[in-house]
């Protein structure tokens, strides 16, 4: 069964390592990222984001990650991604998942307090873990669009109390990553990550996964984030072998075929990116 990334990420946050969190949009990506976990024996978290809950439906997507849950024995949570409406979450709750980001970081943070604590009361009675955000991750990411200007940073002393009104036992402080490919090299505060991490307990999570230069995710990671979202760069691994297979075979009309090396792609890319976090043989 699914389990709910709270212990998960307590883990890792004690031990100094980040779990890999991946999102998928078909269930070849799905099987990509549990092939990666599978071989590197490492703790996972499947994520989608809400647009990918309309294109699939909640509940093939919960089915399948407890297929793989109880298939491989791995720790696997089930996440819903930068989910500004609370219905989705019920839905998705009900459907299965075990861990559900509220995204009211582009409200005034009253209203976040607010909204997170909505979700948190539903959440908590049904054992699903609960990320909220704070400051604004810039980039797009479905139908979130942030530019760079209005770009902002999480303020330590705002996540501390943020915490303590919400309860939340995940959060996402922006800290200067941004979803997408970067324009040039991301501009992380790693000053800010150390001090929101010495005022605050519960696990951090990296948002902009993607283009992120190694040696920054590995010094983020030690610093205190204990979970990282990657999403762009699955997405353009997977497509990109789609391609080459066509590229050199207009003809081919297999999915059988030309879905073996999107997949394997997006498998060697998640495990390097585990590899990077630290949470291999960590499950
Ligand atoms: P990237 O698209 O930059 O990997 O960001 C992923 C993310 O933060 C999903 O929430
Ligand atoms: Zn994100
Ligand atoms: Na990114």
């Amino acid at each position: 069964t699914l389990i709910s990334s709270t212990e998960m990420l307590q883990i890792a946050r004690k031990n100094k390592y980040a779990v890999g969190a991946f999102n998928v949009h078909t269930l070849e990506m799905l099987q990509a990222v549990v092939e990666a976990a599978v071989e590197t024996q490492s703790p996972l978290i499947i994520q989608s984001t809400v647009g990918t809950v309309k294109h699939l439906g909640p509940d093939y997507i919960a089915e399948a990650a407890k297929v793989a849950a109880d298939r491989t024995g791995l720790p696997i949570a089930l996440h819903l991604d930068h989910c500004t409406d609370f219905s989705t979450i019920v839905q998705c709750i009900r459907a299965g998942y075990t861990s559900v980001m509220i995204d009211a970081s582009m409200f005034a943070f009253e209203e976040n307090v607010e909204r997170t604590l909505k979700v948190m009361e539903i959440a908590l009675a049904a054992g699903v873990n609960v990320e909220a955000e704070l400051g604004k991750v810039g980039g797009v990411e479905d139908d979130i669009v942030v530019a760079e200007h209005e770009a902002l940073l999480a303020d330590p002393e705002d996540c501390r109390l943020f915490i303590e009104r919400t309860g939340v036992l995940t959060l996402a402080p922006a800290i200067g990553t941004a979803h997408g490919i970067y324009k040039g090299e991301p501009n992380i505060d790693f000053d800010r990550i150390a001090k929101i991490a010495e005022i605050v307990d519960v696990p951090l999570v990296l948002h902009g996964g993607s283009g992120i230069p190694a040696e920054q995710v590995k010094k983020a990671v030690a610093l205190g984030m204990s979970k990282m979202n990657v999403a762009t760069e699955l997405r353009i691994a997977f497509s990109n072998a789609i391609k080459d297979v066509f590229a050199a075979n207009v003809e081919e009309n297999d999915p059988r075929k030309y879905m073996v090396p999107a997949k394997e792609a997006v498998k060697r890319l998640a495990i390097e990116k585990m590899e990077l976090c630290g949470c291999i043989g960590k499950a």
